[in-house]
């Protein structure tokens, strides 16, 4: 059995160990999404990618049956699920993942200091992961369209919540860190399942398969890499918060999304998200990614 090269994320880190792990990622995520275009909330390499995507669209073998079912249930579940179709509910469960995230980083946007009055890492770092976020929901908008579904619209949750995701980010870090954290480690946890799922779904549709695992693959591997980054804002007392956070958090989130206990394994992905530790994830994805040094196992005190 060769060892693990990783260690678990809810691993200690010194308050040094954080610091040079900031400067670390800030070297990472610039090359990672190349410039920022703050107008547009965008990344060059990250729009660059996009374009590639849609410059060279693939279709469905077989269209949907009923895309009327996915406009219908999209923004609110209406039917009732065991009469839709597992593609479908993938869909529509897949919009109302993005569409919490995109409506958290809106709020976020505005709130947090643009580039220009950045002046610490941290904040730099801040305003890069928010852009890349926002390429995450053009990312998740063309899964839709390669499925044929291009008249998605997205919006908003509804003025009560939006001020509350507005309001989240002005929180003092010690509050917002380890949800923030748990949000990510939940989305990183999500889209593992989802790459197997399309699998199983998509089985007779090869090119739209590989297709949307190559958009969900350029989201997942900057995800892993906000993982790593938001666990690196947390202190000893709020990792053991974390920890503790994952179980209620992904209960919650995924109880409001109705369609994820029909096509996933809600318990199973509890235990992923406390057992996280990078091993299991592909080499070609983390080989693209970023992870805290405190988790590689050859840093680790006490290895020969
Ligand atoms: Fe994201
Ligand atoms: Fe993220």
């Amino acid at each position: 059995m060769t060892a693990a090269k990783y260690l678990s994320i809810f691993s200690p880190a010194s308050e040094q160990q954080r610091q040079e792990n900031f400067e670390s990622y800030w070297l990472f995520t610039q090359q990672h999404g190349g410039e920022l275009f703050e107008d547009d909330k965008d990344l060059a390499k990250k729009r660059a990618r996009l374009k590639h995507f849609q410059d060279n669209p693939v279709k469905l073998r077989q269209p949907l049956a009923a895309p009327e079912a996915f406009y219908r249930n999209y923004i609110e579940l209406k039917d009732d699920p065991k009469s839709l179709d597992n593609m479908t509910l993938m869909l529509t469960g897949m919009y109302k993942f993005a569409r919490h995230e995109w409506v958290g980083i809106k709020g976020a946007w505005d709130s947090v200091p643009d580039m220009a009055n950045s002046f610490t890492v941290e904040d730099k770092i801040s305003r890069v992961h928010l852009a890349e976020e926002f390429c995450h929901v053009r990312l998740f908008d063309e899964m839709l369209r390669t499925c044929g579904l291009d008249k998605v619209q997205w919006v908003p949750l509804g003025p009560v919540r939006e001020k509350i995701y507005e309001q989240f980010p002005k929180l003092p870090g010690f509050l917002t860190d380890s949800p923030a954290f748990v949000t990510e480690l939940m989305g990183v946890t999500y889209y593992c399942h989802l790459h197997r799922l399309l699998d199983e779904i998509l089985a007779t549709e090869p090119e739209v398969r590989e297709r949307l695992k190559e958009l969900l693959d350029e989201i997942t591997i900057d995800e892993i890499a906000h993982v790593g980054q938001r666990r690196n804002f947390i202190g000893p007392i709020g990792m053991q918060i974390s920890k503790a956070l994952v179980k209620p958090f992904y209960t919650l989130f995924f109880n409001d999304i109705p369609e994820i206990k029909h096509l996933f394994d809600v318990g199973q992905m509890i235990e992923d998200g406390t057992a996280f530790d990078f091993n299991k994830l592909p080499d070609y994805m983390v080989e693209r990614s970023w992870i805290p040094s405190y988790c590689k196992a050859e840093n680790a005190p006490g290895i020969p």
